[in-house]
Formats: structure tokens, C-alpha cells, sequence
């Protein structure tokens, strides 16, 4: 009898599929996708797809994010209900009150939020290119930047730009514990910590790198040490372990104890084999986005595809 893997391959080859998948998404689904990357990589390779469906093994906003790009494909998620807290605490209706409270303010969203704030938005960023997104911005301009706060506080550290904050953020990356963190290090005292920017900044300041998921990697292939306390979702461990099999990778630990004694994103973990088979069998649940907001929504993000150039 055929594996489900084997099952999903087939399926995908019938109905002319690719299947995009984030370093968050459990190992088997990271396994039998044909990319696997970051916010930025996900959305540079949606755009390319010439297949007739892109299944996203991602979260809402990321779906989002490819249909706004390539609305001719049907994009499909294989569980509606995987959203993201930073996505879900910046309501539009909200924010909208927010941005014409201060019409002179350049609005830049970071990626993770849904296509009604990026309609709302000047420009898009992810965290692979939000300070040089921050930066393109004239000094003299008013910003604001939603709705990670964390990522937002970060980058008014690296650039000095005094920026409005929208008060978001990623459960996740709060979850870390600095005192459990710095126990480990004692254990490990070797090892080199790097964090993902979403985390907080006490997190952050514990670290010798910040960047996006495909940052990290990518550091933690061409630094010559050999252990890494990796500060991100604990999903990033299968793709980097991969890259580095002779390398010690240790998860930061989270406040409370959970399986893993790591951070993992509850809404991407809601994405399973099966429901990838699922939704592929059925090409459902698909992701719908107004035509007027899809074409709101493209701008701020091809301002950002083509200041990552
Ligand atoms: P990146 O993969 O762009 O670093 O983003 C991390 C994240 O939290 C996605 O939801
Ligand atoms: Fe959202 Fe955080 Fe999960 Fe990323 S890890 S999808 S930012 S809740």
C-alpha cells in the first residue's frame, strides 16, 4: 500500500500542483514540498508559479499574500483556521482609525497581517528586508510601522527612526524565557545565541544574530561555530539540521513547559499530511480575496519585491 506521501506526490503530479511550504511546518510536509522558505522566498516564489494550484503550507496571510500575486492560480490552504496572533490583533476597521488619525505618516505592515491592512499600507515588509525597507523611507518622514511591536522596536534600535508602533505580536517568539535561556547557555556556553527579530528585546539582546528564518539558516551555515541556540519557532530545526548535520543546534526554551521545551506556532502545526491530501483531493478550503482589495493589497507588496532586488 502507498505511503500518504507517495499518495500527496501523485495527487499533486495529477492535478498539476506545487506545494510552497514555510520552515515552520512539520517535517513531513517540509519534506514533500517543492520550496521550502521564509515570508520573502514564499512570496518571490508564488509569483513565478505556472502550475494551475499553488497549495500553501503555510498560515492565512501567506496564502493571502500568493493569490494577491498570482490571482489567476487557485491557491489552497489545507486548514482555513490557520491564522497568526500578529495577523488577528490589527483588525482593519481599527486601523484604518489609526492611519487617518496620522495622514502624514508613511504606513509600512510588516508581511504577517491580512490582505484589509495591506490594502491600508504604503509599503510591505518582511523580516528579511524590514530595515531596508525603514531606510528607504526619507528621515524627514513620519512612520508607522504594524503590527509587530517587537520587530517594530528592533528596528527603531538598528536605524534611530523614531516610529509609531502598532501594539502586535507573535506568541510564538513571546514565549521565550530569558531566565531558562541564559540557564542554557551556561550549559552551553559556547554556543552562539540567534533569535528571530520577533522576539522580544531582552531575547534579542542575548543574541550574536537576528534575522528571518532563511537568515538564520544561512548564518548558522557559514559561521564556523559549532553550537547555535536557535530563538525562533522549533520547526526551522528539520531544514537547518539539515544544512549543518555535523552542527549542535539547541531550541530556546519557553516560559512554560510544553512537548517540545521549545516554542512551536499552534496555527502552523494545524496543517497535518492528511490535510494536505485532503485539500488537494478536494482543492478546498481556497483562498478568496476581493478583487478591490487584491489590487489594493499588490502595490505596498510589489514596492517591497522591488526594494529587495
Ligand atoms: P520569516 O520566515 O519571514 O522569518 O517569518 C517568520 C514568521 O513568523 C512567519 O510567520
Ligand atoms: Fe504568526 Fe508567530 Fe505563528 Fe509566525 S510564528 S505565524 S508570527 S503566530
Amino acid at each position: 500500500m502507498k505511503s500518504l506521501k507517495e499518495r500527496i506526490l501523485e495527487l499533486k503530479k495529477e492535478k498539476n500542483a506545487v506545494i510552497l511550504a514555510h520552515y515552520y511546518q512539520e517535517a513531513d510536509i517540509q519534506d514533500i514540498a517543492d520550496y521550502v522558505g521564509d515570508s520573502l522566498g514564499l512570496s518571490q516564489e508564488a509569483m513565478k508559479v505556472d502550475a494551475d494550484i499553488i497549495l500553501f503550507a503555510g498560515v492565512h496571510f501567506m496564502a493571502e499574500t500568493a493569490k494577491i500575486l498570482n490571482p489567476t492560480k487557485k491557491v489552497i490552504l489545507p486548514d482555513l483556521k490557520a491564522g497568526c496572533s500578529l495577523a488577528e490583533s490589527c483588525p482593519p476597521d481599527l486601523f484604518k482609525k489609526f492611519t487617518d488619525e496620522h495622514p502624514d505618516h508613511i504606513v509600512i505592515t510588516y508581511v504577517n497581517c491580512s490582505a484589509e491592512i495591506k490594502a491600508l499600507s504604503d509599503i510591505v515588509c518582511t523580516s528579511s528586508n524590514a530595515l531596508k525597507i525603514v531606510e528607504s523611507i526619507p528621515k524627514e518622514t513620519p512612520i508607522i510601522f504594524a503590527p509587530d511591536k517587537n520587530l517594530g522596536k528592533y528596528i527603531i534600535s538598528e536605524t534611530g527612526r523614531d516610529m509609531l508602533l502598532w501594539d502586535g505580536s507573535c506568541v510564538v517568539h513571546e514565549a521565550f524565557s530569558l531566565d531558562k535561556l541564559i540557564e542554557v547557555h551556561k550549559q552551553y556556553p559556547d554556543a552562539k545565541i540567534i533569535a528571530h527579530p520577533e522576539s522580544e528585546t531582552h531575547i534579542l539582546q542575548t543574541a550574536s544574530y537576528i534575522g528571518s528564518t532563511a537568515g538564520m539558516i544561512e548564518y548558522v551555515k557559514t559561521n564556523p561555530n559549532n553550537k547555535f541556540i536557535v530563538a525562533t519557532e522549533a520547526g526551522i530545526l528539520h531544514k537547518m539540521q539539515q544544512e549543518v548535520p555535523h552542527k549542535i543546534l539547541i531550541p530556546a526554551p519557553a516560559k512554560d513547559d510544553n512537548t517540545c521545551a521549545c516554542s512551536e506556532c499552534g496555527y502552523m502545526k494545524m496543517n497535518t499530511l492528511q490535510k494536505v491530501y485532503d485539500c488537494l483531493l478536494r482543492e478546498s478550503p481556497e483562498i478568496d480575496v476581493p478583487e478591490n482589495i487584491r489590487k489594493k493589497a499588490l502595490i505596498p507588496i510589489e514596492r517591497m519585491l522591488e526594494l529587495s532586488k
